[in-house]
């Protein structure tokens, strides 16, 4: 593949831009600037091919599967409302290149966001046949007893569907705190689930999806790339 076509599909422009940052010398390879667009890179060397653009050390990626620790106060949408988009928070070669939100999160809630270009992964990850738990924390306004457990566990009807959902799981961590596990991913289903058990969210917090738990290193608003072995706990249940 080229330099030229390398860039493009890294998201650093049209192929023009590409072409214009590599003739500027603004792309470094080992080191040198590396200003012909045309050089070719083999498949192999892909594998392991690291570049600089202005600066900023870059590795070529076919795919981009990534995980951030979403902070409140963000929205998951392109085109937000109201709040910041969760993209201000990723380098923009990555919305450049079509990477999404696998599944959203409401604007108040923290925690495991991944976001993806690979349109299969995100399709299985959102999917409801593809039954992934997803583990939250929630912050409830009233203690939280058996009863609301319970209710929880056995399946409590959402306005609006007409087969109660169940949590996977449904255990009180600390009088106000509760951890539930989910399958689904319905419009602001943990919050309408502990609802409808009789208690109310008043923050939320999602700490894992599959066997994948958001890392204790990876602070609030920071992203990193997801590794193969990332990838293959996802898909553990
Ligand atoms: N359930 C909710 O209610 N909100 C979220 O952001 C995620 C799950």
């Amino acid at each position: 593949m080229d330099l030229e076509r390398i860039l493009f599909t890294q998201g650093f422009g049209s192929r023009r831009q590409c072409r214009a940052l590599v003739a500027d010398g603004r792309v470094f390879i080992g080191g040198s600037a590396c200003t012909n667009p045309d050089n070719t890179i083999t498949s192999d060397a892909l594998a392991s091919f690291e570049f600089q653009v202005d600066g900023t050390n870059w590795q070529y990626r076919e795919k981009a599967y990534l995980a951030l620790n979403k902070p409140p106060g963000y929205e998951c949408s392109r085109d937000p409302q109201h709040h910041l988009s969760v993209f201000h928070l990723l380098p923009p070669q990555l919305a450049e290149r079509g990477v999404q939100c696998v599944g959203r999160l409401d604007q108040d809630t923290t925690g495991l966001l991944l976001l993806s270009d690979d349109g299969a992964f995100v399709h299985a990850f959102t999917s409801p046949k593809k039954k992934v738990p997803k583990v939250y924390l929630a912050t409830t306004k009233h203690p939280i007893d058996e009863t609301q457990l319970s209710a929880l566990r056995d399946g409590v009807l959402l306005h609006g569907e007409s087969q109660p959902i169940a949590a996977v799981s449904a255990n009180r961590r600390g009088e106000r705190l509760l951890e539930l596990s989910v399958l689904e991913g319905k419009y602001h289903q943990v919050k309408r689930m502990v609802a409808a058990s009789g208690n109310r969210v008043e923050g939320l917090h999602r700490e894992r999806i599959g066997g994948y738990g958001l890392p204790d290193d990876l602070a609030e608003g920071r992203w990193r790339w997801l590794t193969d072995s990332d990838l293959a706990m996802l898909r553990q249940g």
